[in-house]
């Protein structure tokens, strides 16, 4: 089903008696990019996906935007719909947003789930290459910035074998208003640093990372997952930054272990 709560485009599957799902889709994509854990998910749970405001279908507005503005929509969300103890699902940005949502409110989550991500803020270097990428997308329009982001995300193997999808992917996200994507550089930018809470996450936890992730490398990941209590980590192969795109079989069998578990 397709819905609009507080101007978020928001997207359901499956039977809302079964324990919800939200997932949070990562830069600069769309609730698309979990197409294939729903489909598999669906028949147990009940699938809550929405795009991130300025990204997507969820109009960009004024394009300021900030990482709690971004967890008190997710918040949104997940009152409006009246999900009992959603588990939350995030994916690089989406796991920024998700790791401040726990940080604000761990209570209203009954597990988490963080793909390719990490909690550290921006360092100079990330914040000054963020001012960089405004800068361009202002020169150059929003299709060179998106095409070189989304290029350097996947693995080698999927950028080998999967080149008509990398392709419509990066059309795709290159249509997107500029002012979200702006806006959403400018959240990520400006995010506070969640590294001093992962020991105080007490619900169960799965860490995924693609093996060949270069933005947030399994040594990244590995260390984050090492401060969550009883947190699991797994590594899947034949794939980079957006290991529930570029490996869906195994990710899908890694999450539904972790879900039939808890
Ligand atoms: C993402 O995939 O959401 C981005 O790589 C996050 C980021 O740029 O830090």
């Amino acid at each position: 089903m397709n819905l609009t709560i507080n101007d978020l485009a928001v997207f359901t599957n499956g039977s809302s008696n079964k324990k919800p799902i939200v997932f949070v889709h990562g830069f600069p994509l769309d609730h698309f990019m979990w197409d294939k854990q729903v489909d598999f998910l669906s028949d147990d749970y009940y699938c809550v996906r929405y795009d991130i405001r300025g990204l997507g279908n969820s109009p960009a507005g004024d394009g300021q935007f900030t990482m709690e503005s971004f967890v008190d929509d997710l918040e949104s969300v997940v009152v409006d719909l009246k999900l009992n103890k959603p588990v939350l699902c995030g994916l690089s940005m989406g796991g920024y947003i998700s790791l401040r949502a726990l940080e604000r409110m761990q209570d209203k989550f009954s597990a988490v789930i963080l793909f390719d991500t990490r909690s550290e803020a921006d360092a100079n270097e990330g914040k000054l290459k963020r001012a960089a990428g405004i800068k361009r997308i202002n020169a150059e329009g929003l299709a060179p910035f998106t095409k070189d982001f989304i290029t350097n995300c996947y693995g080698e193997y999927y950028k080998q074998n999967y080149k008509t999808e990398i392709d419509k992917r990066i059309l795709k996200s290159s249509q997107f208003d500029p002012a979200g994507v702006k806006g959403s550089l400018l959240a990520m930018l400006g995010r506070n640093d969640t590294t001093g809470y992962l020991n105080k996450i007490n619900i169960p936890a799965l860490v995924i990372c693609g093996e060949q992730d270069a933005l947030t490398p399994p040594e990244v990941m590995k260390s984050m997952a090492e401060k969550i209590n009883g947190a699991e980590f797994i590594v899947i192969k034949n794939s980079g930054h957006l290991s529930p795109v570029e490996n869906p079989g195994d990710v899908n069998e890694a999450v539904k272990n972790f879900l039939d578990r808890i």
